[in-house]
């Protein structure tokens, strides 16, 4: 469920308390419960009576969660009305209908869930899972609101087909989604108020309409270094060439194709940027000429041959804009052996605060793998050596600098 590339490791010890209410949606939360725990997280969870029409607590126990609670008058549990799960981080209530939103609203505390959810004073997170009508109803939305006021987080629901057949908002978020607001709900926001521009993914030159030039960028890096900084609450925008990398939609996304347009939608947004990140392997070089017509294979005597002209460097321009307000990284893609000496002298070149260096012809290393071997380097000289780790990983160390600056 969790691509390699963001499997950050925050939620490691923490512990999460979910209340599952009586939603058909619940069987997309089995996979988010098992997800956690799997990743060092301890989880515990509380039933209400309607969800343990759809589900028995039984298969909560049998994922690892601890306790699974859903008697108000258990005499082994006599406080658990005050006591969801053992003094959880956070309180997650997902799938939540449109009564236990009611309910939240209102103040009732008419079985376990309710009264857990009025006792806990801490983080709680909501995420609405019900028919469409029942969700826009006037009411509901009231109700939410008036969550959203008390500092409840709400994960809104998509829009699209939902289980009774119906068509509309309420189907339960992305739990891909749901995944990293709870992480995010937990992590320390040392990035709020920065704002972040990152590039990232290849760019492609077409020199006619079916044909490009590019290289093997997946854009794994950098939307590892997008989801980390907004995961510790920095506002985000990636300017991105064509990958299939996963982003939360609260990280602004352009699609760009050409170094060209990363160019000039990069540019245009840099002045009200804190932090510019640069990852993205653009293309040097693009063809001079671009057909408007495929060039038939026939018309072509023996060798084709495509006369190239430099693109803009992003960076370089970037870096001679940059304010002693912004910091500026860039990265270094290597094949040669004395790479640390060049990223030096791409550092002065270019104007950077740091560079990130790795040599590509190393396994596992650089473009489309998982994982990450680096050097960073900082505009005095200083090398920070990162052995090889998940790209998630290196994203975070590489805030973690940013942040101490
Ligand atoms: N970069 C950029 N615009 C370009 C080329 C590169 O913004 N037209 C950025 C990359 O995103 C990266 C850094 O510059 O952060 C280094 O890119 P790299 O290709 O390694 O270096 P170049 O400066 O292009 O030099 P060379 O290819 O000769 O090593």
């Amino acid at each position: 469920m969790i691509p390699k590339y963001l499997d950050f490791t925050y939620q490691e010890g923490k512990s999460i308390h979910f209340a599952i209410t009586g939603s058909i949606a619940f069987f997309k939360v089995l996979e988010l419960i098992r997800n956690l725990i799997k990743r060092g997280s301890s989880v515990s969870c509380s039933l209400t009576k309607a969800a343990r029409e759809f589900v028995t607590p039984l298969t909560f126990k049998a994922l690892g969660c601890d306790p699974v609670q859903f008697d108000m008058f258990s005499l082994s549990e006599t406080y658990s009305h005050l006591y969801p799960g053992v003094d959880p981080d956070i309180f997650v209530v997902a799938p939540a209908t449109a009564n236990i939103i009611a309910k939240i609203a209102h103040g009732i505390a008419d079985d376990l869930v309710s009264t857990q959810l009025l006792a806990y004073n801490k983080k709680i997170l909501v995420a609405p899972a019900m028919n469409p009508r029942m969700y826009n109803a006037p009411q509901t939305q009231k109700n939410i609101q008036t969550l959203k006021d008390m500092g409840i987080e709400i994960i809104f629901p998509e829009t699209g087909d939902v289980a009774c057949g119906e068509k509309g908002t309420g189907r339960l978020a992305d739990i891909l989604y749901i995944y990293f607001r709870i992480l995010k709900a937990i992590i320390p926001q040392d990035m709020d108020g920065q704002k972040v521009l990152i590039t990232m993914g290849p760019t492609r030159e077409f020199f006619d309409p079916v044909r490009f030039w590019s290289n093997p960028s997946s854009g794994k890096m950098g939307a590892a270094l997008a989801v980390a900084a907004w995961l510790r609450g920095a506002k985000v925008t990636c300017i991105s060439g064509p990958t299939d990398v996963w982003l939360p939609n609260d990280i602004e996304v352009i699609d760009v194709v050409s170094a060209e347009q990363m160019f000039n939608e990069t540019l245009s947004r840099w002045k009200d940027s804190n932090i510019g990140i640069l990852c993205a392997a653009v293309c040097d070089f693009r063809p001079k000429n671009l057909h408007s017509q495929k060039l038939k294979k026939d018309s072509i005597k023996s060798s084709l041959i495509i006369e190239f002209e430099k693109n803009p460097d992003i960076l370089a321009k970037l870096g001679n804009l940059k304010t002693t307000n912004q910091i500026l990284i860039g990265f270094a893609a290597e094949t040669d052996q004395n790479f640390k000496e060049l990223a030096i002298e791409k550092i002065k070149r270019k104007n950077l605060d740091w560079i990130v260096a790795n040599k590509i012809n190393e396994r596992e290393v650089g473009f489309g793998a998982d994982t990450n071997e680096v050097v960073i380097i900082d505009k005095y000289g200083e090398i920070q050596p990162i052995s090889k780790m998940s790209k998630s990983d290196v994203a975070w160390r590489i805030l973690d600098l940013v942040n101490k600056k």
